[in-house]
């Protein structure tokens, strides 16, 4: 099985829950992507759900697979959540916005009654961290964020490269308008005392760890998909 068909398997499990008149969270990424076309063959069926789409790469492919959306503004309290990651651990911790949605994707899925991560196999870990963690920031202030990183990093025995993430030529700008610098912690051993600081720091507008947010992960190897819940 390749890892698209494994992203399928995922995606095609976490179909499942969802049912006839929810409000879904719609997540961003390939796994995600996966996911939005089932959901469009079901509503092609007649199935009846709203979903509000965590980045605008998932509305334009919503829109144009004919899933209904709304804004989270008209929906703003949500049965469910299904997005991708980039990383998670036993405890369900994930590091996500590898693909620059993490700001939404959180505030999607904290409005959610549950949410279900989607992934194949090669994204759980121990340990998080060997996917650079993703720190959404306000370009006002770059430096100055930059430094109050690099210090909380070392004062919790932290290290690594922070890199302003590019796109080609550009400064890769998210949906909200910001930065992200990635960090190259290669391991993150205390999610919660990262995630406390960081936010913290006032240019920080958010960062990629999902910590006592995914209700349970549907994980897709090639023996199939199996259901992940929090040790
Ligand atoms: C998008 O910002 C991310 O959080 C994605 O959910 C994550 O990067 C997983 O993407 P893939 O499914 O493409 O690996």
């Amino acid at each position: 099985m390749d890892a698209r068909e494994m992203k399928v398997k995922a995606a095609q499990a976490a179909l499942q829950y969802v049912e006839d008149g929810m409000r879904l969270g719609i997540g961003t990424g390939s796994t995600a992507e996966e996911f939005v076309r089932l959901l469009a063959e079901k509503v092609a069926d007649g199935l009846k759900v709203e979903g509000v789409p965590t980045s605008e790469r998932t509305a334009r492919l919503c829109l144009e697979l004919g899933v209904p959306l709304k804004s989270l503004d008209e929906l703003p309290q949500l049965d469910l959540t299904i997005d991708g990651a980039d990383e998670l651990d036993a405890a369900l911790t994930l590091i996500k916005g590898g693909g620059g949605a993490l700001l939404r994707e959180k505030i999607v899925a904290s409005a959610s009654t549950q949410m279900i991560v989607i992934a194949d196999e090669t994204k759980v870990v121990e340990t998080l961290g060997r996917f650079p963690l993703p720190i959404e920031v306000n370009p006002f202030g770059l430096s100055s964020t930059r430094i109050a990183i690099d210090r909380l990093a070392e004062r919790l025995g932290l290290s690594g490269e922070l890199k302003l993430r590019r796109s080609s030529e550009d400064v890769f700008t998210t949906d909200g308008g910001h930065y992200i610098l990635d960090a190259f912690f290669g391991r993150i051993p205390d999610a919660e005392a990262l995630a406390v600081q960081l936010n913290s720091i006032p240019g920080v507008v958010e960062h990629g760890l999902f910590i006592n947010i995914a209700s349970f992960a549907i994980i897709a190897g090639p023996a199939g998909a199996r259901t992940l819940k929090a040790n």
